[in-house]
Order: structure tokens, then C-alpha cells, then sequence
């Protein structure tokens, strides 16, 4: 047994790396935009304003995808071109719609339905429009009732051809990086106890978007994306394999922002870690019993973004380790084990919702862009993949990152993640040999891997 019948074979974006457009057609700037345009934050002092130019080129794009064969394709939408935020009195918002932001996505999710290509949309992928930051960001708790709104919109718009809807993009990404690290938009060094509320009140986003979304389109299937690197058992025997989950469902206070189950316990389980409850005694008194009933709102699937594992006990790298342009370990038993691992504790269907490799590639002399370290990649990967799927695992649907080279955040342009080259001078599309690799996968539903 392999991938099911009707697996979802697709490629991920995300609007700001690629849409570019950033002040077009009543657009309210997102964190992205102020934290590229101050200059200091991104390689090379680069920004999302061109991108690949996709605001433009959608029709053009979306023919590539239908050339390679795919029939899924995840894309996100700019909160930032939906609405337009009018300040309050009382601190809130009066929102109104953005009717061409609102046109945009139309026209996509048409031309992608015309192709054939299911739509899987995700609401919210690191772009906050910036008058919600101004008020606070994630850490104020109106926020939660301002996603909703948006989530709403979108539902009310979109709900009549879109089906699958993703909350957020990896949560413990946004939050570790650009609200514990601050090398991610807007920016910040919060501690531990301002992370956990903003943690929890992104709980409570989720949880009010899946009510919302339900509530306007019933047969939609909702769910959220984690990014996450499965620990990886040091053999085969079960108590390697037991110590190896034990370790990746760990929460423990100071890392929790990485910590797998403190974002989906709540969401599928309705309660946060105990060993995080035990240590954060504040937060654990402030939490309100229909809280977490909001949050635990029932979701259809999982998505999980992974690029690599992690080994139990980290050690230096060995010379000549394998590693991608972004310097990631390549770890091929990362699909296997991740989706093994996420099925048995949260029983719920899993998308790959992104894998992939970012590789040093270029235009080569005869026009093309050669890149076999990705075939091979994604090749591994993906048989690790195949094997969970074989076992029983309820696995729905692979998503390549990316369909486009894009903008990769704080690395700017330098990382090439796509299945097709863009020569960002002249927005020219090349599609590399794993595109036309990547059709084959899809034609054979990955049998002849
Ligand atoms: C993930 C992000 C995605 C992209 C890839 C390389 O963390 O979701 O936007 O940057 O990494």
C-alpha cells in the first residue's frame, strides 16, 4: 500500500515571499513590510516589495503548475489586503472590507480551479497587518477577536470554492523568531511569561477562526500547520523508538516555544503539557476552563512543515555531513518518523503542508537549471514518506516548498527553496529538472519511487 487514491500532490507559497504588490490596490503595510523597509534586518538589506512579481503574474504561474501536473496547491492570504483597520476609541478596530485585495484572491482561486488545482489556503503565514501591531500584536487578547473577523471574511468570500483552510503557518516559528529572538518581523525580545500568553492567545485565534470558518462553510475541513524536527530513535528497538517520542512531545518552560505539544496538546487534547502547567504556576492560574474548550474546537487534520530531524543526543557534525544551502542536516527518515510520531499521539488525517531543500542553483550554460541534489532529496524523503503512508498512517498530501524560488525572510533572496528558478531581474520562470522529476511522482502517485 502507498499514497491513497486521491493524495493531494502540490507545491507551497507564501504571500509575502512571493507576491511582491506590497502597497497596491489598498493594501495597509503588514510587520513584514516595516521590519524589510527599515534596512537592517535582512541579508543584503532586501524586501518582499517585488518578490517573483506573482500579485501580477498569477495566470502565468498557475499554467506551470497545471504544465507539472499538479492538482493541490497551498497558497496564503495577506490579512493586510482584506481589510482596512480604522481605529476606535474604546482600543479596537472598525474594519471594512478591501474589495480589490478581496478581487485578487478571486481571480487565483478561479484560475487555479480552472486547472484543476484544489485550493488549500492558509490564513495566516507571518504577515500582520501592521495597525494590529501597533496595538499590541499577538499579546494584546483582542487580537484573537480580530483574527476571527478576518477568518469570517474569508469564509464569506472564498468558502463557495475553498474547501480546506489552514489557520496558521508554524506558530512556534513566528512566535520563536520574531517575538523571542527578534530576527523575524516585528522584532521582539519578549521572556517566557509574555511568550506564553501570546502562545495562548493564538490558541484562542485558531480556535474562534475554526468556529467561525465552520459556521459559514460546513463542509470545509480546517486544520493548523506546525513546523517541527522529529527526534529521531538512535535504532530500532522499541525503547529507542519509545525514548524518541518521549523526547519530541517534551514541554519543558525554557524552550517552550519549540515544544510540540505545548501548541497542539491544547488544540486536539484540550489541555496544556502538565509539565509546563507545574512550572508556570501563573499562567496555569490564568487559564479559563472555556478557554481551552474553544481552543480543543475539533479540527480535520494536521499540517506539518518538515525539513529535518533531530538526533537524541546532538552531537558535532561529522565532516562531510550532507547539509542543504541553508545549512540543514539532510535527515530522510524525518517523514517517517514525523508523521508516525504526530499520528500516534494526535490521530488525526496529516498533510506535508511543506518539504523541501533550498540548493545552490543557477542558470546553467545550456539555458537550464540542473539541480539533482534536490531529486535525490525530495526522492528520500519522500520514500520515507511512502513507508509511514504503507503502514497505516493517514497521510493525505505532500506539498513541495516551494513552488517558487522566493523570498526566504532574514535570508532574503539568497536561499533558492523553488521548483522553478526566478530570475528576479527580469521575473523570467525556469522550471529546474526536479519539476519535470516531480511530474512523474505525481503521474505515478508515487509508485515509482
Ligand atoms: C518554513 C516557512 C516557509 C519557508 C520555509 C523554508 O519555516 O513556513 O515560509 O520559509 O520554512
Amino acid at each position: 500500500m502507498g499514497f491513497c487514491k486521491d493524495f493531494a500532490w502540490g507545491t507551497a507559497t507564501a504571500a509575502y515571499q512571493i507576491e511582491g504588490a506590497w502597497n497596491e490596490d489598498g493594501k495597509v503595510p503588514s510587520v513584514w513590510d516595516m521590519f524589510c523597509h527599515d534596512g537592517s534586518h535582512i541579508k543584503d538589506g532586501n524586501t518582499g516589495d517585488v518578490a517573483c512579481d506573482h500579485y501580477h503574474r498569477y495566470k502565468e504561474d498557475v499554467a506551470l503548475m497545471a504544465n507539472f501536473g499538479l492538482n493541490s496547491y497551498r497558497f496564503s492570504i495577506a490579512w493586510s489586503r482584506i481589510l482596512t483597520f480604522k481605529s476606535t476609541e474604546d482600543g479596537g478596530f472598525a474594519f471594512s472590507e478591501n474589495p480589490k485585495g478581496i478581487a485578487f484572491y478571486d481571480s487565483l482561486i478561479d484560475e487555479l480551479r480552472a486547472h484543476n488545482i484544489t485550493p488549500y489556503v492558509t490564513l495566516y503565514h507571518w504577515d500582520l497587518p501592521y495597525p494590529i501591531c501597533q496595538k499590541g500584536g499577538w499579546l494584546n487578547k483582542s487580537c484573537a477577536d480580530w483574527f476571527e473577523v478576518y477568518a469570517r471574511t474569508i469564509a464569506k468570500h472564498f468558502g463557495d470554492r475553498v474547501k480546506h483552510f489552514i489557520t496558521f503557518n508554524e506558530p512556534s516559528v513566528f512566535v520563536g523568531l520574531g517575538y523571542k529572538e527578534g530576527t523575524h518581523a516585528p522584532g521582539y525580545k519578549f521572556d517566557t511569561r509574555d511568550i506564553l500568553f501570546i502562545g495562548h492567545h493564538i490558541q484562542l485565534a485558531h480556535g474562534k477562526a475554526v468556529r467561525a470558518i465552520k459556521s459559514l462553510v460546513p463542509d470545509a475541513k480546517v486544520g493548523i500547520t506546525f513546523a517541527t524536527q522529529p527526534v529521531l530513535p538512535e535504532n530500532e528497538s522499541k525503547e529507542a523508538i519509545r525514548a524518541a517520542y518521549e523526547a519530541y512531545f517534551s514541554c519543558k518552560k525554557e524552550d517552550v516555544v519549540w515544544s510540540e505539544s505545548f501548541w497542539c496538546d491544547p488544540i486536539v487534547k484540550g489541555v496544556y503539557p502538565e509539565s509546563l502547567l507545574s512550572e508556570c504556576t501563573e499562567f496555569a492560574d490564568s487559564i479559563q476552563k472555556e478557554d481551552m474548550e474553544l481552543i480543543k474546537t475539533k479540527i480535520d487534520f494536521i499540517g506539518l512543515n518538515i525539513y529535518l530531524g533531530r538526533l537524541m543526543h546532538p552531537q558535532k557534525r561529522l565532516p562531510g555531513t550532507p547539509h542543504t544551502d541553508v545549512n540543514w542536516d539532510v535527515t530522510p527518515s524525518a517523514l517517517y518518523w514525523g508523521t508516525k510520531f504526530f499520528y500516534e499521539r494526535y490521530n488525526l488525517p496529516i498533510y506535508i503542508t511543506e518539504n523541501g531543500m533550498a540548493c545552490h542553483d543557477w542558470v546553467s550554460l545550456d539555458g537550464k537549471v540542473h539541480d539533482p541534489n534536490r531529486i535525490d532529496y525530495l526522492h528520500r524523503y519522500l520514500l520515507g514518506l511512502r513507508n509511514a503512508a504503507g503502514e497505516g498512517i493517514d497521510i493525505r498530501g505532500y506539498f513541495q516548498w516551494s513552488l517558487l524560488d522566493n523570498f526566504e525572510w532574514a535570508e532574503g533572496y539568497n536561499p533558492r527553496f523553488g521548483m522553478i528558478y526566478c530570475d528576479y531581474a527580469t521575473q523570467k520562470r525556469i522550471p529546474k529538472d526536479s519539476a519535470y522529476w516531480y511530474k512523474t511522482v505525481i503521474e505515478s502517485n508515487g509508485e515509482n519511487l
